[in-house]
């Protein structure tokens, strides 16, 4: 098996998106396919994981056969598969390892268990613009919202985290909030484009430190909302919304912009679901611009949960001659320090 030639089956189900992708030598994918549950999840506010897990049984086989045909492959021609072990919730989890472990046997091909933020991360990799190691990359989601010093492949280095909520989660318990859907970071990106970003000002907490806490921003929220004891109205929404994101956004950009000035690092990567969000797409390439420095962040669908990400880190861990056992645990909670495969084992 060559490294460089290698047709890698990617699976993913670490939350609420049933995902396969075939990735070709890492780079070039032939295939990505993302059922997303947010539909189910929606009328709840929030994902309900026991139903993410039944969901994930029915749709991952269909996924997986909707992948090889889009490549236009069968699972003959596969060579390696890899699945994200964590972290994520457990039953979730499970239903994807599982598949892939099946999948792994019947054909008698490797595997190898992949970290969902290093997934992240190698999103980057599949577009035509690549950083060169070292790099910053600030992770942004749902989960996560750390801050690494990616030294190499599987070489990370957590230089600062959220003490509180993720990014994403501030996002979602907004939007639930002022009850205006689910997930809060694309209704309230949206939203946020018709409104005034400056007449609103919430607070940054945490400014001198690497480190993130976004309860504060929340809670300021909260405060508003039972101050004015009514449902916003149409024109008032677009301006809470617009200052809600921007203090979320500007944090984010400063921080990483200054972990990077420290280090001396040039190339900054963006990725996971929040990194969709147009004005923190924006305010990175205004800054970034700014300092001399160049931004790296992948098309939307590379930015929220896919599977393809997975399949990056999978050949690489599979070009390096590392295998995984068909015994194999997922990782509920995986310390942000340990990003190898092999740490853990
Ligand atoms: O990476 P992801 O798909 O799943 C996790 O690993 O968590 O990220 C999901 C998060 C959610 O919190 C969602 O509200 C947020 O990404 N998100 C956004 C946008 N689209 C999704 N946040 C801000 N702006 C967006 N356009
Ligand atoms: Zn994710």
């Amino acid at each position: 098996m060559e490294g460089n030639e290698m047709l890698v089956l990617g699976i993913e189900t670490s939350c609420d998106e049933t995902a396969a992708a075939v990735v070709k030598d890492g780079t070039s994918l032939l295939s990505n396919i993302v059922f997303s549950q947010m539909d189910v999840h929606s009328k709840y506010g929030g994902i309900v994981p026991e139903i993410a897990s039944r969901k994930h049984i029915e749709a991952i086989a269909p996924v997986i056969c909707q992948a090889l045909e889009n490549a236009r492959l069968s699972a003959q021609d596969i060579e390696g598969i890899a699945v994200t072990r964590g972290p994520g919730l457990i039953g979730s989890l499970l239903v994807g390892l599982s598949a892939a472990k099946a999948f792994a046997l019947a054909r008698n091909i490797p595997f190898v268990g992949v970290n969902h933020l290093e997934g992240h991360v190698s999103a980057i990799f599949l577009t035509d613009t690549k950083p060169v190691f070292p790099f910053i990359a600030l992770i942004v989601s749902g989960g996560h919202t750390v801050i690494y010093l990616v030294k190499g492949a599987h070489d990370f280095q957590a230089i600062g985290q959220t003490r509180d909520d993720a990014a994403g989660e501030a996002f979602d318990k907004a939007a639930k909030l002022l009850d205006i859907g689910y997930p809060g970071g694309l209704v309230i990106d949206r939203l946020a484009k018709q409104g005034d970003r400056r007449r609103i000002q919430f607070p940054r907490a945490m400014r001198d430190s690497l480190d993130f806490s976004f309860s504060g921003v929340k809670t300021s929220l909260l405060s508003m909302v039972k101050k004015k004891g009514s449902p916003f109205d149409e024109n008032e929404l677009p301006d809470v919304a617009a200052g809600y994101q921007e203090a979320i956004v500007e944090v984010l950009v400063e921080k990483t912009i200054r972990a990077a000035k420290v280090l001396s690092i040039k190339q900054i990567v963006v990725c996971g679901g929040v990194a969709s969000n147009s004005r923190l797409r924006e305010k990175f390439l205004e800054e970034t611009q700014a300092n001399g420095m160049e931004v790296f962040i992948p098309p939307a669908h590379l930015c929220t949960d896919n599977a393809a990400m997975i399949a990056v880190v999978g050949d690489s861990i599979l070009s390096e001659g590392r295998r995984d056992d068909l015994d194999l645990n997922a990782i509920s909670r995986w310390p942000l320090e340990l990003l190898d495969t092999c740490s853990l084992s």
